[in-house]
Protein backbone atom coordinates (compact mmCIF):
# COMPACT_ATOMS: atom_id res chain seq x y z
CA UNK A 1 0.00 0.00 0.00
CA UNK A 2 1.43 3.60 -1.00
CA UNK A 3 2.26 5.81 1.81
CA UNK A 4 1.32 8.75 2.60
CA UNK A 5 3.32 12.12 3.16
CA UNK A 6 1.70 15.49 4.56
CA UNK A 7 4.32 18.95 4.21
CA UNK A 8 3.21 21.55 5.05
CA UNK A 9 4.61 24.82 3.24
CA UNK A 10 5.30 22.95 0.13
CA UNK A 11 5.24 25.69 -2.30
CA UNK A 12 8.50 26.35 -1.81
CA UNK A 13 12.43 25.91 -0.12
CA UNK A 14 12.71 22.77 2.00
CA UNK A 15 8.68 21.55 1.70
CA UNK A 16 9.21 21.62 -2.15
CA UNK A 17 12.06 19.75 -2.35
CA UNK A 18 10.81 17.17 0.34
CA UNK A 19 7.72 16.91 -1.90
CA UNK A 20 9.86 16.40 -5.05
CA UNK A 21 12.31 13.64 -3.37
CA UNK A 22 9.24 11.91 -1.49
CA UNK A 23 6.96 11.55 -4.68
CA UNK A 24 10.28 10.46 -6.95
CA UNK A 25 10.52 7.34 -3.99
CA UNK A 26 6.46 6.85 -4.66
CA UNK A 27 5.09 8.22 -1.66
CA UNK A 28 1.63 10.16 -2.24
CA UNK A 29 1.52 13.81 -0.97
CA UNK A 30 -0.63 16.06 0.68
CA UNK A 31 0.47 19.05 -0.16
CA UNK A 32 -0.52 22.49 2.03
CA UNK A 33 0.55 25.82 1.67
CA UNK A 34 -1.23 29.63 0.70
CA UNK A 35 -0.04 29.45 -3.01
CA UNK A 36 -2.07 26.96 -4.80
CA UNK A 37 -0.69 27.92 -7.97
CA UNK A 38 2.41 27.14 -6.93
CA UNK A 39 1.49 23.53 -5.35
CA UNK A 40 -0.59 22.50 -8.79
CA UNK A 41 2.63 23.92 -10.41
CA UNK A 42 4.21 21.21 -9.11
CA UNK A 43 2.14 18.50 -8.86
CA UNK A 44 2.26 19.27 -13.13
CA UNK A 45 5.63 18.69 -12.81
CA UNK A 46 5.62 15.49 -11.23
CA UNK A 47 3.49 14.27 -13.52
CA UNK A 48 5.48 15.12 -16.30
CA UNK A 49 8.72 12.98 -14.55
CA UNK A 50 5.73 10.10 -14.55
CA UNK A 51 4.76 10.45 -10.81
CA UNK A 52 1.43 9.28 -11.31
CA UNK A 53 0.10 7.99 -7.51
CA UNK A 54 -2.24 9.82 -5.41
CA UNK A 55 -1.23 14.03 -4.75
CA UNK A 56 -3.41 16.33 -3.12
CA UNK A 57 -3.58 20.02 -2.56
CA UNK A 58 -4.56 21.79 0.47
CA UNK A 59 -4.35 25.20 -0.23
CA UNK A 60 -4.86 26.75 3.06
CA UNK A 61 -3.21 29.24 5.61
CA UNK A 62 -1.80 26.96 8.44
CA UNK A 63 -2.92 29.44 10.76
CA UNK A 64 -6.70 29.05 9.99
CA UNK A 65 -7.45 25.35 11.41
CA UNK A 66 -11.05 25.36 10.27
CA UNK A 67 -9.96 25.94 6.39
CA UNK A 68 -7.59 23.37 6.34
CA UNK A 69 -9.14 21.12 8.84
CA UNK A 70 -12.22 20.59 6.54
CA UNK A 71 -10.15 20.16 3.96
CA UNK A 72 -7.85 17.06 5.30
CA UNK A 73 -11.31 15.89 6.24
CA UNK A 74 -12.04 15.62 2.22
CA UNK A 75 -8.91 14.22 1.00
CA UNK A 76 -9.24 11.08 -0.93
CA UNK A 77 -9.89 8.08 0.19
CA UNK A 78 -6.39 6.24 -0.32
CA UNK A 79 -5.13 8.56 1.74
CA UNK A 80 -6.69 8.29 4.87
CA UNK A 81 -3.55 7.40 6.85
CA UNK A 82 -1.29 10.02 6.89
CA UNK A 83 2.32 7.77 7.70
CA UNK A 84 4.22 11.48 8.01
CA UNK A 85 3.68 14.90 8.89
CA UNK A 86 6.56 17.13 7.63
CA UNK A 87 5.54 20.51 9.81
CA UNK A 88 7.84 22.77 7.83
CA UNK A 89 5.39 25.97 7.39
CA UNK A 90 7.17 28.66 8.72
CA UNK A 91 8.89 32.40 8.64
CA UNK A 92 10.93 34.45 9.97
CA UNK A 93 9.70 38.10 9.64
CA UNK A 94 12.21 41.58 10.30
CA UNK A 95 15.23 41.31 11.65
CA UNK A 96 15.06 44.12 14.49
CA UNK A 97 16.62 44.30 17.99
CA UNK A 98 13.73 43.39 20.27
CA UNK A 99 12.79 46.50 21.56
CA UNK A 100 12.21 48.12 17.87
CA UNK A 101 10.50 44.91 16.23
CA UNK A 102 6.96 45.36 14.91
CA UNK A 103 4.40 43.36 17.27
CA UNK A 104 2.82 42.12 14.14
CA UNK A 105 6.05 40.30 13.06
CA UNK A 106 6.58 38.44 16.13
CA UNK A 107 2.63 37.53 16.35
CA UNK A 108 2.76 36.04 13.06
CA UNK A 109 5.63 34.33 13.58
CA UNK A 110 3.99 32.87 17.03
CA UNK A 111 0.70 32.22 14.53
CA UNK A 112 2.66 29.99 12.10
CA UNK A 113 5.56 28.74 13.63
CA UNK A 114 3.92 27.64 16.88
CA UNK A 115 0.37 27.64 16.99
CA UNK A 116 -0.19 26.37 13.56
CA UNK A 117 2.48 23.96 13.95
CA UNK A 118 0.93 22.51 17.12
CA UNK A 119 -2.75 22.52 15.55
CA UNK A 120 -1.78 20.58 12.84
CA UNK A 121 0.11 17.74 15.08
CA UNK A 122 -2.86 17.47 17.17
CA UNK A 123 -4.85 16.84 14.19
CA UNK A 124 -3.08 13.82 12.75
CA UNK A 125 -1.30 12.32 16.25
CA UNK A 126 -4.52 10.68 17.38
CA UNK A 127 -4.44 8.40 13.57
CA UNK A 128 -0.79 7.76 14.08
CA UNK A 129 -1.08 6.34 17.73
CA UNK A 130 -4.62 4.30 16.69
CA UNK A 131 -2.58 2.84 13.75
CA UNK A 132 0.67 2.35 16.51
CA UNK A 133 2.86 4.08 13.34
CA UNK A 134 3.73 7.43 12.14
CA UNK A 135 6.08 9.96 12.28
CA UNK A 136 6.40 14.13 13.22
CA UNK A 137 9.52 15.62 11.45
CA UNK A 138 9.59 19.18 12.37
CA UNK A 139 11.47 21.96 10.68
CA UNK A 140 13.51 23.87 13.79
CA UNK A 141 16.42 25.61 13.02
CA UNK A 142 20.11 26.45 14.61
CA UNK A 143 18.12 29.48 15.89
CA UNK A 144 16.60 27.20 18.38
CA UNK A 145 19.67 26.04 19.55
CA UNK A 146 21.54 29.58 19.57
CA UNK A 147 21.03 32.84 19.90
CA UNK A 148 21.33 35.82 17.64
CA UNK A 149 21.01 39.97 17.38
CA UNK A 150 17.47 40.02 16.57
CA UNK A 151 16.86 36.80 16.27
CA UNK A 152 14.53 37.61 19.42
CA UNK A 153 11.30 36.10 18.93
CA UNK A 154 11.93 33.64 15.50
CA UNK A 155 14.90 31.85 17.66
CA UNK A 156 12.64 31.66 20.28
CA UNK A 157 9.40 29.95 17.84
CA UNK A 158 12.00 27.68 16.90
CA UNK A 159 13.39 26.73 20.40
CA UNK A 160 9.40 25.74 20.92
CA UNK A 161 9.31 23.45 18.04
CA UNK A 162 12.61 21.87 19.38
CA UNK A 163 11.45 21.12 23.52
CA UNK A 164 7.88 20.43 21.76
CA UNK A 165 9.26 17.45 19.59
CA UNK A 166 10.84 15.83 22.53
CA UNK A 167 8.09 16.35 24.54
CA UNK A 168 6.15 14.36 21.97
CA UNK A 169 9.16 12.27 22.22
CA UNK A 170 8.16 11.99 25.89
CA UNK A 171 4.51 11.04 25.76
CA UNK A 172 4.87 8.96 22.77
CA UNK A 173 6.68 5.74 24.56
CA UNK A 174 4.76 2.65 23.86
CA UNK A 175 3.84 3.68 20.43
CA UNK A 176 5.61 3.18 17.28
CA UNK A 177 5.42 6.68 16.59
CA UNK A 178 8.70 8.82 15.92
CA UNK A 179 9.67 12.39 16.28
CA UNK A 180 12.27 14.40 15.10
CA UNK A 181 13.55 17.59 14.48
CA UNK A 182 16.00 18.89 11.97
CA UNK A 183 17.85 22.03 12.87
CA UNK A 184 19.00 24.13 9.58
CA UNK A 185 21.68 26.65 9.46
CA UNK A 186 21.69 29.09 6.53
CA UNK A 187 20.24 28.03 3.83
CA UNK A 188 19.00 29.74 0.54
CA UNK A 189 15.36 29.49 0.14
CA UNK A 190 12.58 32.36 -0.10
CA UNK A 191 13.16 32.47 3.66
CA UNK A 192 15.18 35.54 3.22
CA UNK A 193 13.00 37.31 0.93
CA UNK A 194 10.08 36.89 3.14
CA UNK A 195 12.05 38.05 5.93
CA UNK A 196 12.86 41.10 4.62
CA UNK A 197 9.39 41.62 3.07
CA UNK A 198 10.64 41.12 -0.50
CA UNK A 199 13.74 43.27 -0.71
CA UNK A 200 15.53 41.44 -2.66
CA UNK A 201 19.01 43.43 -2.20
CA UNK A 202 18.21 42.89 1.95
CA UNK A 203 17.91 38.57 0.52
CA UNK A 204 21.26 38.63 -1.71
CA UNK A 205 23.48 39.73 0.90
CA UNK A 206 22.77 36.98 3.33
CA UNK A 207 23.91 34.60 1.09
CA UNK A 208 26.98 36.70 -0.66
CA UNK A 209 30.24 34.92 -0.56
CA UNK A 210 28.70 32.18 0.94
CA UNK A 211 27.56 28.66 0.05
CA UNK A 212 24.77 27.72 1.83
CA UNK A 213 22.87 24.76 2.21
CA UNK A 214 19.96 24.06 -0.06
CA UNK A 215 16.49 23.08 -0.41
CA UNK A 216 17.75 19.61 -1.49
CA UNK A 217 20.29 19.08 1.35
CA UNK A 218 17.21 19.73 3.62
CA UNK A 219 15.22 16.99 2.16
CA UNK A 220 17.67 14.56 1.55
CA UNK A 221 17.72 14.71 5.68
CA UNK A 222 13.83 14.52 5.52
CA UNK A 223 14.48 11.23 3.68
CA UNK A 224 17.01 9.85 5.72
CA UNK A 225 15.07 10.21 8.88
CA UNK A 226 12.06 8.69 7.59
CA UNK A 227 13.85 5.83 6.15
CA UNK A 228 15.61 4.59 9.09
CA UNK A 229 14.45 0.97 10.40
CA UNK A 230 11.29 1.40 12.23
CA UNK A 231 12.42 1.13 15.65
CA UNK A 232 15.39 3.60 15.26
CA UNK A 233 14.05 7.24 16.32
CA UNK A 234 16.75 10.31 15.40
CA UNK A 235 15.47 12.65 17.41
CA UNK A 236 17.56 15.48 16.34
CA UNK A 237 19.20 16.93 13.07
CA UNK A 238 21.54 19.87 13.46
CA UNK A 239 22.96 21.25 10.47
CA UNK A 240 25.32 24.22 8.94
CA UNK A 241 26.91 24.81 5.70
CA UNK A 242 30.49 24.23 6.22
CA UNK A 243 30.80 28.45 5.86
CA UNK A 244 28.87 28.89 9.04
CA UNK A 245 30.42 28.85 13.23
CA UNK A 246 30.00 30.06 15.72
CA UNK A 247 30.27 33.65 17.15
CA UNK A 248 31.89 34.52 20.82
CA UNK A 249 30.15 36.41 23.49
CA UNK A 250 30.13 39.77 22.45
CA UNK A 251 31.41 42.31 25.35
CA UNK A 252 30.40 45.56 25.38
CA UNK A 253 33.93 47.82 26.31
CA UNK A 254 32.42 51.22 25.58
CA UNK A 255 33.06 51.94 28.86
CA UNK A 256 29.25 53.98 29.20
CA UNK A 257 27.72 50.99 31.54
CA UNK A 258 30.20 51.85 34.13
CA UNK A 259 28.33 53.71 36.06
CA UNK A 260 25.79 50.74 36.92
CA UNK A 261 25.78 49.40 40.47
N1 LIG B 1 16.12 28.84 4.95
C1 LIG B 1 16.70 28.82 6.12
O1 LIG B 1 17.82 29.39 6.28
C2 LIG B 1 16.08 28.08 7.27
C3 LIG B 1 16.92 27.68 8.31
C4 LIG B 1 16.36 27.00 9.38
C5 LIG B 1 15.01 26.72 9.41
N2 LIG B 1 14.21 27.15 8.39
C6 LIG B 1 12.78 26.82 8.49
O2 LIG B 1 12.45 25.95 7.44
C7 LIG B 1 11.06 26.07 7.14
C8 LIG B 1 10.88 26.23 5.64
O3 LIG B 1 11.52 27.43 5.25
P1 LIG B 1 12.21 27.64 3.85
O4 LIG B 1 13.62 28.04 4.12
O5 LIG B 1 11.94 26.52 2.95
O6 LIG B 1 11.45 29.00 3.41
P2 LIG B 1 10.47 29.35 2.19
O7 LIG B 1 11.12 29.04 0.90
O8 LIG B 1 10.03 30.75 2.45
O9 LIG B 1 9.23 28.35 2.40
C9 LIG B 1 8.31 28.54 3.44
C10 LIG B 1 7.07 27.71 3.16
O10 LIG B 1 6.16 27.87 4.26
C11 LIG B 1 4.89 28.22 3.75
N3 LIG B 1 4.16 29.07 4.68
C12 LIG B 1 4.60 30.20 5.29
N4 LIG B 1 3.61 30.72 6.04
C13 LIG B 1 2.52 29.90 5.88
C14 LIG B 1 1.19 29.93 6.36
N5 LIG B 1 0.75 30.92 7.17
N6 LIG B 1 0.35 28.95 6.01
C15 LIG B 1 0.76 27.96 5.19
N7 LIG B 1 2.01 27.88 4.69
C16 LIG B 1 2.87 28.86 5.04
C17 LIG B 1 5.15 28.94 2.44
O11 LIG B 1 4.04 28.77 1.55
P3 LIG B 1 2.99 29.90 1.13
O12 LIG B 1 3.68 31.21 1.18
O13 LIG B 1 2.58 29.50 -0.26
O14 LIG B 1 1.87 29.77 2.10
C18 LIG B 1 6.34 28.14 1.90
O15 LIG B 1 5.89 27.00 1.21
C19 LIG B 1 10.53 27.22 7.98
O16 LIG B 1 9.88 26.71 9.12
C20 LIG B 1 11.80 27.96 8.38
O17 LIG B 1 11.65 28.66 9.59
C21 LIG B 1 14.71 27.81 7.31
Amino acid sequence: MSRTILITGASSGFGQASARLFAESGWQLLLLARRKDRLDQLIDSLRQVGCDQLMHTIASDIREPDQWQSALDQRPAGMQHIDILLNNAGLAAGLSLAHEADLDDWHRMIDTNVTGLVDITRFVLPGMVERNQGHIINMGSVAGNWPYPSGNVYGATKAFVKQFTNNLKADLIGTGVRVSNIEPGLAETEFSQVRFAGDQNKADAVYQGTTPLSAEDIAEIVMWIASRPAHVNINAVEVMPVCQSFDAFRIDRSGSLSDLT
